[in-house]
């Protein structure tokens, strides 16, 4: 079929909206229409070729939602009517990853996808004409108006759920929340310090208030970003500076730290910032910004011979087939306020001011509308 797609055709340049041609779904994969796609610093870092592993020409766009229009031979877990959201953190629930409950990184189509192939190392997007391969990034390819995914990436969501909402939960939120009730699981009546309120610390300050947490103090440099952390649940607000370690400390209790920090910037100086004022004897710090290739974390071995524990986290540990329908479902409990995430709601053509405002850092998200 033809369909209209963003295609990164060179690195550093803007997206190019353009007719591509997508084959059928094969065996275990499906035909998804696309309704929305948020656009994420994923998609800007890659287009910018900052990326090293990188590749081109590629349709982009990750954080998908949809309707399934048509399943390929042997897909029994959806059905052609399902409201999905797309995985770029699949879930085979075969792998050794995927039969422990500690992981999530699902390895089952790893090398593939990380080449921009779907599983049996094909693609099913073309240009129209040449039939010159495209690629699928991140097994998703979203800022499309149908995309062929493999079954085991499709998170089948409530129906009800409106699905520029959902979309957020394919990637940013899911990962904010899931640091906080996955990999930290914050504890009832626990002091926490979030660094960075974009969408990702959001969500990890609405995971440690759905976890109990007793104080959530939300750091950033912006004060609109900081209200939105407010309206979160955080219980202080705490503008950054070059005291923001040593104002942090002296605010805890006894001077010692915070039972669980969240690093949500990819900064990698605000990483040991979060390693730092995590509390001595047990605090936990969790990274889950994405920080440049090649950075390096500074850690000073003092920090944990004395208690502070470090864990990283992906896509908020959520195992994503089973995690990301529960996440939703909270949200239509009303228990996560996700409409103040959408702060642009911009059309596929629009894309690349999408990522101008990323740029220029004004709101969380923008939502393409197909
Ligand atoms: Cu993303
Ligand atoms: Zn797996």
């Amino acid at each position: 079929m033809r369909m209209r797609a963003a295609v990164l055709e060179e690195f550093g340049q803007p997206l190019e909206v353009q007719e591509v041609e997508l084959a059928d779904p094969k065996p275990g994969e499906v035909l998804v229409r696309i309704v929305n796609c948020g656009v994420c610093h994923t998609d800007m870092y890659t287009a910018s070729g900052a990326d090293p592993s990188g590749y081109a020409p590629a349709v982009l766009g990750h954080e998908g939602a949809g309707v399934v229009e048509k399943v390929g031979d042997g897909v029994t877990s959806v059905q052609a009517g399902d409201h999905v959201v797309t995985l770029f953190s699949p879930q085979c629930g075969e792998c050794v990853h995927c039969v422990d409950p500690r992981t999530n990184l699902c390895m089952a189509i790893r090398a593939e996808q990380n080449l921009g192939h779907l599983p049996d190392g094909t693609v099913r997007l073309s240009r129209p004409g040449s039939g010159e391969d495209i690629r699928h990034f991140m097994g998703t390819s979203t800022f499309a108006e149908y995309t062929v995914m493999p079954e085991i990436a499709l998170a089948k969501i409530d129906p009800e759920a409106p699905l520029d909402r959902a979309c957020l939960f394919a990637c940013g939120l899911s990962t904010g929340l899931g640091a906080a009730m996955n990999t930290a699981k914050v504890t009832e009546g626990s002091t926490c310090v979030v660094f960075g309120a974009g969408m990702v610390g959001l969500g990890a300050v609405a995971g440690c208030r759905l976890s109990g947490a007793e104080r959530i103090i939300c750091v950033d440099l912006s004060d609109d970003r900081l209200a939105l952390a407010e309206g979160q649940g955080a219980t202080d607000l705490f503008k950054a500076d070059e005291n923001t370690v040593e104002r942090l400390l002296e605010m805890s209790e006894g001077g010692f730290g915070y039972d669980f920090t969240f690093e949500a910037t990819g900064l990698v100086n605000v990483m040991a910032q979060a390693v730092e004022t995590a509390r001595m004897a047990w605090g936990l710090c969790t990274i889950a910004g994405v920080a440049g290739k090649g950075e390096t974390l500074d850690v000073i071995p003092r920090w944990l011979i004395t208690g502070r524990r470090v864990a990283g986290s992906s896509f908020g540990g959520v195992k994503g087939r089973e995690g990301v329908p529960k996440l939703v479902d909270l949200y239509m409990q009303g228990e996560i306020d996700v409409d103040p995430f959408i702060s642009h709601r911009i059309t596929l053509d629009e894309v690349n001011k999408g990522f101008d405002l990323m740029h220029a850092q004004d709101g969380i998200r923008s939502v393409i509308e197909f």
